[in-house]
């Protein structure tokens, strides 16, 4: 079974939303370490609710962001994890996770890439007027949200819409897009060619345009 490694910084809604697909037995894989880089982290309390395990690593307490990074590989190689999620963490990721993961490490972002990377990709997305965002699930390359797209999925933006109300929209999207893209993977169905990901057994309907009738 594949083990999945998540790092978050924040509520840990994504966090939730994967642990309840494997909990429902719809993802082959188990959620093995936690690893948050804020003390205050709510996905703390997700993840002893649910007897996962977790560590807070503080990165003041490295020399060097990269060694903040060697120090997540170690505790992740420890405990043999196969794919790290990255659920709302807040760092750009560096070379040691890059290069000790390649190819294994995804991120949910909150617009429709490669529209509105970086940070509050959903007040991007209002404050230039988009009328389509959504959610994409990519592989984690050494840029900002650039690396190959695995699933995405859109919603209607209102020109009344603020950022609150967009996200709100969005996040429904990324609790189903995210678990989605990690049991295509643990199902051994993705295949990376340049930069573009080939899927087994694609269904048009994985990337259906608004609201994805994903199960
Ligand atoms: C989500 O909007 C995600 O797209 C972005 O950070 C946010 C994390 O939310 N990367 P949560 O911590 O999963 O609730």
């Amino acid at each position: 079974m594949l083990n999945i490694g998540v790092l978050a910084s924040g509520r840990g809604s994504n966090f939730q939303a994967i642990i309840d697909e494997m909990e429902a037995g719809k993802i082959n894989a188990s959620v093995k370490l936690l690893i948050t880089d804020k003390a205050d982290a709510y996905a703390i309390e997700r993840a002893k609710k649910h007897s996962i395990a977790y560590l807070y690593i503080n990165p003041r307490d490295f020399g060097s962001k990269d060694a903040f990074f060697v120090k997540i590989v170690e505790e992740f190689i420890k405990r043999d994890i196969g794919l790290v999620a990255l659920a709302g963490f807040m760092r750009i990721v560096r070379p040691p996770l890059l290069d000790a993961f390649p190819n294994r490490i995804i991120n949910i972002h909150p617009a429709l890439l490669p529209s509105f990377p970086g940070l509050h990709g959903q007040k991007q997305a209002v404050e230039y007027g988009a009328r389509i965002s959504g959610c994409t699930v990519h592989f984690v390359d050494a840029g900002m949200d650039t690396g190959p797209i695995i699933i995405q999925a859109a919603v209607p933006v209102s020109p009344d819409d603020t950022e609150e109300t967009l996200s709100e929209r969005i996040l429904r999207l990324e609790h189903k897009i995210f678990p989605h893209a990690i049991r295509l993977y643990a199902e051994g169905r993705l295949r990376i060619e340049g930069r573009i990901v080939k899927i087994d057994g694609y269904r048009l309907e994985d990337n259906a345009i608004i609201n994805p009738p994903l199960n």
